[in-house]
């Protein structure tokens, strides 16, 4: 059998940098309040051409790097995005022709924040199915363009920004030399019927236009923290591990009372938990790719780690994935 291995990551962030005090003139808020309610200091927000294609194929290029891999190697590009370049063709495609691959196939996956968490499970399943050697799985955003700039209550929250990695399908012998490498766990999980919590209130089937996001932030609260640790239990129990056994918590970057809420209710100490959100709000399918690169390239997530994966957002939608990095 087969299992799907982490070789590389690679991040990109806008180059501009939004802090909490430069909402000022923008909308009726506060550092104090951004800070204490979400965590939030500052963000990063998409300029004149930087697009979610050109973050995610900067992301790609930098996990390719670090995997000591090329463009040629990879048979399959799976994005995660909300913020797509054009409605068509899929954003992935157009980072396919970027990178300049010509054989194997790329496509969108539509699962909001939860947007990279599907992405690698379906890698995942190609790779174990044998339909791909590697996978590029990037999470790439541009939520600043869906944002409604009066809307204080929602366009504090989030930032622009991409993550990536490569994935090689590894032979299960092979990957057992020392610990179980690669994906060992994916649950996903989705629920339509709270789709008024959080949308986007246009697209091209109903208003012809892109349209703006729309939260009902208390709501989404009440629901996220239980939703989050109810499908890590499942994957705990089906990995046969505890709370104790995990070495690096990467959450979904949403808010950090979420973030902290979750770890508790787990049982995961804080010191394992990646906080990126600080620095970049909330990218929506970048966040977790983004945190995992933070967290590798400062040293902190190693081979043999067991690295756990978790996120909820617009649908409802949300999973985990555990990894033995
Ligand atoms: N600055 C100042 N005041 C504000 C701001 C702001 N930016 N935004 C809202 N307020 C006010 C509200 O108007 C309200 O005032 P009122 O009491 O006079 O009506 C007050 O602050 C409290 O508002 P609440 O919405 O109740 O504040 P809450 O403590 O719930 O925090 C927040 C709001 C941060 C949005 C929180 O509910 C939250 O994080 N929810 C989850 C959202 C989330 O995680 N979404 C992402 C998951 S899915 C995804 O990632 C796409």
């Amino acid at each position: 059998s087969i299992r799907s291995v982490i070789r590389g990551t690679g991040s990109v962030l806008p180059a501009r940098t939004m802090r909490n005090q430069d909402f000022a003139g923008i909308v009726e808020t506060s550092d104090e309040w951004i800070r204490q309610r979400t965590g939030i200091e500052a963000r990063h927000i998409a300029g004149e051409g930087e697009t979610t294609v050109s973050l995610a194929e900067g992301a790609a290029r930098k996990a390719l790097d670090a995997a000591g891999l090329t463009p040629a190697d990879i048979d399959v590009i799976i994005l995660a995005t909300a913020t797509p370049n054009n409605t068509f063709p899929a954003s992935a495609v157009q980072v396919q022709h970027k990178l300049g691959i010509t054989h194997g196939f790329a496509f969108d996956v539509h699962a909001v924040c939860s947007g990279f968490v599907y992405a690698l499970t379906t890698a995942d399943l190609y790779l174990k199915g044998g339909a791909a050697k590697r996978a590029l799985v990037i999470g790439a955003e541009t939520f600043s363009r869906i944002l409604d700039w009066e809307d204080r209550s929602t366009c504090v929250l989030f930032g622009d920004g991409a993550g990536a990695v490569v994935l090689e399908a590894v032979p299960a012998d092979e990957a057992d030399a020392g610990a179980a490498q690669g994906i060992i766990t994916s649950k996903l999980r989705s629920d339509g019927s709270h789709q008024g919590k959080l949308y986007v209130d246009g697209g091209p089937s109903t208003t012809g236009t892109v349209g703006k996001l729309r939260m009902e932030g208390r709501e989404v609260f009440k629901h996220a923290v239980g939703m989050i640790t109810d499908v890590i239990e499942d994957s705990f129990a089906a990995a046969g591990i505890g709370p104790d056994d995990v070495d690096w918590f990467v959450p979904h970057q949403a808010n950090r009372r979420i973030i902290d809420a979750s770890a508790r209710k787990l049982g995961i100490a804080p010191e394992k938990v990646v906080i990126t959100v600080n620095q970049h709000g909330n990218t929506s399918a970048a966040s977790i790719p983004l945190a995992l690169d933070a967290a590798v390239r400062d040293g902190r997530i190693k081979r043999g780690d067991l690295v756990l994966l978790e996120a909820m957002g617009g649908g409802f939608t949300w999973g985990a994935v555990l990894i033995r990095w």
